[in-house]
């Protein structure tokens, strides 16, 4: 039933020999923290290097980032209440040997960061004061922000800068990797839309560092360029995928009929701000002894709860009772958000519903980043390094990108001086042609991140996600089969190779939300409410040609 996902093995039909080519050391797929770490490391270490983003720069997880990076730089706090909070949060499915990494190291690569210029914001004017906020599930507060609310902006300009200063990174904007191309087993390259044109890129090495899938779902924070190509591209090559059945959905975001849901941050709940339902009820404390502050997934899961409750469309984020002046100052792209809404956030509280926010399973990588492909790594929201677990603690997300984009990038420098292949290489692929009828692509996208919101969201149950699968092995068979031609119009060839990524990652996600009977972290089934240690404390992994997963028990 879902051989059109299981079995394409490429998007399009090519002859690498007819193809404009280039060969790097090593390439880079996305432009966000950690692609933009990793081809720092790698161009460091002596490697020449090209980065490949989708659309500009500024569009990735990356620069929309609000609340902060968490790292333990005061001496009051400490590593292991760092780790710990990481894995309560990840409810038994943390890698330890990740979070350890990712906290220790973590700390070194933000202090490298104020190094480079990074302009995280001060108490005082001493630039050694930094200010530290709190996130939920966090017990100490070691969130730095930038500008109030603009740290991912922050974050990223800072590591552009690094990049264009080195001579050995070359940046491709508006490039879109179509697929991993590879040759007896090993990645050794990208098929890559360059200007119109399709390209063969060879690489010793290639790192994945496409960001998210927000996109698959309705309602979400991430910008448009989240669709999970690189999740999709790198089970197509035959690596394995880790934890798809996790998706993060955070709690807070703006709920304006007609607006796009953009992001509250967590951080304003640290600073104080309630939560109360259309009665004027604080209710969080209803749900979990940190009230507000409460991981993730226990809020949004709340506010689903009382929505329900109060037979209404949301909830409501109530700052009424903080210092306007001050908040305002702390925050001020959400100041800016609500002023163009007309909310007035000292006499009203603000309307808010979860959304989709974070791909917590991905492409499986070891603590080098390098994953079950060899030649092919992968880093940030594509990979799964098993830091997050079942929930990703606040905050944690931008840290782990610096980490193993750093440790990526210097491997695969490394490891691309031994490469031997002498490229190019004669390398042919062949779709055959589609004898279906067309599916109209818009029409198919907007259905899918409909159902997805609805039957794989913050409450799933068996039926519903089989329903699901369903609906998804239909669509495939339309989809799965065609060829886009760029020649014709680029845009409607990537937007049909993206709904192509969806599907596949749509069928992932759904396959593992019903191989997982139980409740843990961000995935909530209502059939099967409870955690279930004895069955259920392992990872799910998937790879090619199977439509079974893996399991794989945590020691
Ligand atoms: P991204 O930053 O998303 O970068 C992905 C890159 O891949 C982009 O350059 C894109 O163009 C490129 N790409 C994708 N597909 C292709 C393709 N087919 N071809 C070529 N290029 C491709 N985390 C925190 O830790 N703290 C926060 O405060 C925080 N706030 C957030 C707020 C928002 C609104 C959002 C959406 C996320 C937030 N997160 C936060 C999560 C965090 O921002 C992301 O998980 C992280 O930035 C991911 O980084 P990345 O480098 O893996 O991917
Ligand atoms: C936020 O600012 O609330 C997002 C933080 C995160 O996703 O880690």
């Amino acid at each position: 039933m879902f051989e059109p996902l299981t079995q394409r093995r490429y998007l399009l039909s090519f002859k690498a020999a007819r193809l404009p080519q280039q060969v790097a050391d090593v390439i880079v797929i996305g432009g966000g923290v950690a692609g933009l770490r990793a081809a720092i490391a790698s161009a460091e270490a002596g490697a020449d290097v090209l980065v490949m983003t989708k659309d500009t720069l500024d569009e990735s997880n990356t620069w929309y980032a609000q609340g902060g990076i968490a790292a333990v730089l005061q001496p009051l706090d400490s590593f292991e209440a760092h780790i710990r909070d990481t894995e309560v949060v990840g409810v038994g499915l943390c890698d330890e040997a990740a979070v350890k990494l990712v906290v220790e190291e973590g700390a070194a690569r933000v202090i490298e960061l104020l190094q480079w210029g990074a302009n995280f914001d001060r108490q005082s004017g001493n630039a050694y004061d930094l200010a530290y906020g709190l996130e939920g599930g966090h017990s100490f507060a070691r969130i730095l922000h930038a500008y109030g609310d603009a740290t991912g902006r922050e974050l990223a300009q800072t590591l552009i800068g690094k990049a264009h200063s080195n001579d050995l990174i070359r940046i491709s904007e508006r490039t879109f990797a179509i697929d991993l191309i590879t040759h007896e087993g090993n990645c050794v390259g990208v098929l890559a839309l360059i200007g119109g044109q399709v390209q063969v890129i060879w690489a010793r090495r290639t790192i994945l560092a496409s960001g998210g899938a927000g996109q698959l779902y309705r309602e979400s924070t991430n910008p448009k360029i989240a669709t999970a190509d690189g999740h999709a591209m790198a089970y197509r090559a035959g690596a394995r995928v880790q934890d798809m059945e996790f998706v993060q959905f955070h709690p807070t975001t703006l709920y304006v009929a007609g607006a796009s849901r953009a992001l509250i941050t967590e951080a304003v709940r640290g600073e104080g701000a309630h939560l109360i339902d259309r009665n004027g009820d604080r209710f969080m404390n209803d749900y979990h002894p940190d009230g507000e502050l409460a991981p993730r997934d226990v809020v949004s899961r709340a506010i689903v709860e009382q929505i329900r409750k109060t037979f209404f469309t949301h909830v409501f984020l109530d700052v009424r009772h903080l210092d306007a002046g001050k908040f305002r100052a702390r925050f001020p792209q959400l100041a800016r958000l609500v002023d163009e809404f007309e909310i007035d956030m000292s006499t009203d509280p603000i309307p808010i519903h979860p959304a989709m926010h974070y791909m917590i399973g991905g492409v499986d990588a070891d603590e080098y980043g390098r994953t079950s492909l060899p030649g092919l790594y992968a880093v940030g929201e594509a990979s799964c390094s098993g830091l997050h677990g079942a929930n990703r603690l606040a905050s944690n997300s931008l840290l782990e990108g610096l980490v193993y984009g750093a440790r990526a990038g210097t491997d695969a420098a490394a490891e691309a001086r031994k490469v031997t292949t002498s490229f190019p290489l004669q390398l042919e692929h062949s779709v055959a042609p589609s004898s279906k009828t067309e599916l109209d692509i818009a029409d198919v996208r907007n259905s899918l991140r409909s159902v997805m919101w609805r039957n794989v969201g913050i409450e799933r149950d068996g039926e519903r996600l089989t329903e699901t699968r369903e609906i998804i092995a239909f669509w495939s068979r339309y989809v799965m089969d065609k060829t886009f031609n760029p020649k014709e119009i680029a845009a409607a060839a990537i937007a049909g190779w993206e709904l192509q990524n969806m599907l596949t990652a749509c069928y992932l996600i759904t396959t593992a939300a019903l191989s997982r009977t139980e409740s843990r972290g961000a995935h909530f089934r209502t059939d099967f409410p409870d955690r279930d240690d004895k069955h259920w404390r392992l990872h799910l992994l998937w790879g090619r040609p199977t439509e079974t997963p893996i399991p794989e028990p945590i020691d």
